[in-house]
């Protein structure tokens, strides 16, 4: 059908049945290592793995396909870490303080063995954890301004979720729902929300760029304007919430390595109006001038009076930290929880997972591609279409993460929530998935599942090694109903002597590369 190189992930398979199982169920021929689960040891400090496993990024060591880098976002904390909150609702010391050292990153190495099998190297120079206490150095237009209580530095990272990798071999990492731990920590709130950078091979580097915008990041897609700038798809995931596109003022040099970072300090920010086709600027200078008018009335979605919004909106800090409200002031289009974004390799189309809106009815939600003008990423204008629908017809609901493999397919993963698994219309989905989703011949827009996920989880964050031999993919909270440690709802990965469910990292590769 297609993918025909044997020697990939993405290479023939055949498609499996939805199903309820607490097991991640592959194709026949192939397999899956767990190669780090939730508080396993990570290196020789005794450092821990986080929870809420989420995106993957693997750097090759040495230009290895079987040695590596992994970078794991931490999105969250449950029960299997910080226990059962007291009926009052209020967490303890100890549980505000798991809270933020299990959320944020893990930095590990893998390998794959003699036999075939994937593993972590506890022994790793490199393994490390990036948390809720890891100092951070904010940079772009809100940094030093009241926004930010008028400092350069946030303490910690936390609710990251998925990410990217940049051109200069770094990650970005997105802070999504950030508020209930930054509250219950005492955290100022306009710390988080922001794409961080890390560089997985330098422990000293961590940034926040502000000049990205504040909100409920999802992810991060890179990719060059025609002319050699460098652009950044961000999706912000809450009902009725905008797709944003970063572009930089200067141009990628890729002689300059990382110092290229400081192109995400320095640039335009633009909201997706869908009616107009339009990328609509997100700047002080469009507010004031909306603002300077006596008439002008706040959309839908926008808190307060104008003499409110013009006590707000002071600064271009302030447009960053309160971007949802800008982007809907300037006309950015309120969508249906805009998730991952994926620029095609072959074409220079735009895909986004809108991954559904129960307040208007998109139950199943869908995937979303823009055809920017002239296949120019850097356009201010652009055409979009509904590549793919879920529901029963495409055999698939809640799109969620997304990733392209070099054949052209779009692997998607479906986030399907826990409390309607099996329920209503949810039913014959079953568990949550991943599913291969050919963008361009034959069997284009039809959804084959490739693998089920074992119960109450969502596949998460996956990534390919650059042969296509490995795929790295996130297990992310199984088991999330239990409401007594004791009655687990998910015993996943099914280790000898566990008795709680452990979100984690598979590696998954064909039997034939054993
Ligand atoms: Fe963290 Fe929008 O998923
Ligand atoms: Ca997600
Ligand atoms: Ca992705
Ligand atoms: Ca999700």
């Amino acid at each position: 059908l297609f993918g025909y190189k044997t020697n990939k992930v993405s290479g023939y398979f055949e498609p499996i049945e939805p199903s309820k199982e607490d097991l991640l169920l592959l194709p026949k021929g192939y397999k899956y290592d767990v190669v780090a689960a939730f508080d396993d040891v990570i290196n020789q400090a005794g450092e821990r793995f986080g929870q809420g496993s989420d995106y993957n990024a693997f750097f090759p060591l040495d230009g290895s396909n079987t040695r590596g880098l992994l970078v794991n976002n931490h999105e969250y904390t449950n029960i299997f870490s910080i226990g059962p909150i007291a009926e009052d609702g209020k967490w303890t010391n100890e549980q505000i303080q798991k809270d933020l050292y299990y959320q944020g990153m893990s930095v590990i190495e893998v390998y794959r063995d003699w036999d075939g099998s994937w593993k972590m190297d506890t022994g790793s120079a490199y393994a490390r954890r990036v948390n809720g206490y890891t100092p951070f150095e904010l940079t772009g237009p809100a940094k030093w301004t009241e926004a930010v209580g008028s400092t350069a530095s946030a303490t910690g990272t936390f609710a990251n979720c998925s990410g990217g990798i940049t051109l200069w071999k770094t990650v970005l990492s997105c802070e999504e729902n950030f508020s209930e731990t930054a509250e219950r920590a005492g955290l100022p709130l306009t710390h988080y929300g922001w794409v961080v950078e890390i560089d997985p091979f330098d422990g000293t580097y961590a940034k926040k760029h502000t000049a990205l915008g504040r909100f409920n990041h999802e992810n991060t897609a890179m990719g060059l304007t025609a002319d050699g700038r460098v652009v950044v798809y961000m999706g912000d995931d809450k009902k009725d919430a905008c797709v944003y596109k970063f572009v930089s003022a200067g141009k990628y040099d890729e002689s300059l390595g990382r110092a290229n970072s400081a192109l995400l300090e320095d640039g335009s920010l633009y909201v997706a109006n869908l009616k107009s086709g339009k990328w609509v600027p997100v700047t002080y200078e469009a507010i004031a001038k909306l603002l300077a008018n006596t008439g002008f009335k706040a959309p839908t979605g926008v808190k307060g009076t104008r003499d409110e919004l013009l006590a707000k909106f002071r600064n271009q800090g302030d447009v960053v930290a309160n971007c949802h409200e800008a982007a809907l002031i300037v006309g950015g289009t309120p969508t249906d929880r805009p998730e991952d974004i994926e620029i095609s390799p072959f074409d220079n189309t735009v895909f986004i997972a809108h991954t559904n809106n129960d307040t208007h009815g998109n139950i199943h939600g869908h995937i979303t591609r823009i055809f920017e003008k002239d296949d120019d990423l850097g356009g201010t204008e652009f055409d979009f279409e509904i590549f793919i629908a879920g529901g029963r017809q495409s055999g698939f609901s809640s799109p969620d993460n997304l990733a392209f493999d070099s054949s052209g397919n779009l692997w998607v993963v479906t986030d399907i929530s826990s409390s309607s698994h099996n329920k209503g219309v949810y039913k014959s989905f079953m568990n949550n998935g991943l599913f291969v989703v050919p963008s361009h011949g034959p069997a284009m827009a039809q959804a084959m599942q490739f693998a089920s996920a074992p119960v109450e989880s969502e596949l998460t964050g996956p990534f390919f090694t650059p042969d296509e031999s490995t795929l790295f993919l996130s297990i992310q909270h199984p088991g999330e109903m239990t409401t007594d440690l004791s009655k687990p709802t998910s015993l996943w990965p099914h280790r000898p002597g566990d008795s709680i469910a452990r979100c984690g990292v598979v590696a998954i590769s064909g039997f034939k590369l054993g």
